[in-house]
């Protein structure tokens, strides 16, 4: 069985003081079940010694929003994955369509970036997902197979035992207008059967999680979906109380 992941995804939100009363209202709200969902934070790199500290001891995980493709040395203004690990964090972000559009990042860069984050045992969430244009023009499944294909070249099918995948289709984030449940669905069933061409136990146990205007009112028939195994969420992860309404959907 395939344990659900909700992962709240703060952008570049937040403050010291705004952290610490979120933070509050999860740790006070959160059901600990180990059966039900697994929860994960994502700050901003700079918040995430300080949220770390603070959870602690709780269920709720923390994960970064992104990483350096790269070990170390002359690279001003980024952080390596062993740094994300020696600060606490156990999950990362790798691939998210901002990243791609605004940031110029290619397949290639983002499959070595998931790579740099399994090779200190942190667990990558990568984003996958086709733009609005793509899906009119029919290539969704081409889109998000070569998205797949190029992490797959790199790393392999063995490194999907220890990594999740997010459908994000870029029309739905931010947007209000989340995938239907039947839309999410055909996607995720197609990403399951690419990675069970590799290997059926890998992508039997995969977390394919969806991403894209989640919110409490949608989460549920959404995550009832068979291959959606919980939710990447932006905006709704910014209020405590919806939060754990959408974690409490997931399982
Ligand atoms: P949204 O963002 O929930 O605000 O649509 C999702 C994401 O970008 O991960």
């Amino acid at each position: 069985m395939r344990r659900p992941l909700v992962a709240g995804n703060w952008k570049m939100h937040g403050s010291t003081a705004e952290n610490a009363v979120l933070i509050e209202q999860l740790i006070n709200g959160i059901d600990g079940r180990r059966e039900g969902a697994e929860v994960v934070v994502c700050p901003p790199f700079v918040y995430l010694p300080e949220v770390v500290r603070r959870l602690k001891g709780t269920p709720v995980r923390v994960g970064a929003q992104n990483v350096s493709a790269e070990p170390g040395g002359a690279f001003t203004g980024e952080a390596s994955a062993a740094m994300l690990k020696d600060v606490g964090c156990e999950y990362v972000i790798v691939g998210h369509s901002e990243r791609r559009a605004h940031y110029r990042e290619d397949d290639a860069v983002i499959a070595r970036k998931f790579r740099a984050v399994l090779g200190q045992g942190l667990v990558p969430i990568l984003c996958v997902g086709e733009t609005l244009d793509e899906r009119e023009a029919g290539s969704t499944e081409a889109v998000v197979g070569r998205q797949l294909e190029a992490v797959l070249s790199l790393a392999g099918v063995a490194s999907f035992a220890r990594a999740v995948v997010a459908y994000e289709p870029v029309w739905a984030i931010g947007t209000g207008k989340n995938a239907s449940p039947d839309q999410a669905q055909a996607v995720h069933r197609f990403i399951r059967d690419r990675i069970a061409t590799g290997d059926g136990k890998i992508a039997g146990d995969l977390r394919i999680v969806y991403g894209g205007s989640v919110k409490a009112g949608n989460a549920a028939e959404l995550f009832a979906q068979p291959d959606v195994d919980g939710g990447l969420v932006g905006g709704a992860s910014l209020k405590g109380d919806e939060f754990l309404e959408i974690c409490a959907a997931a399982g």
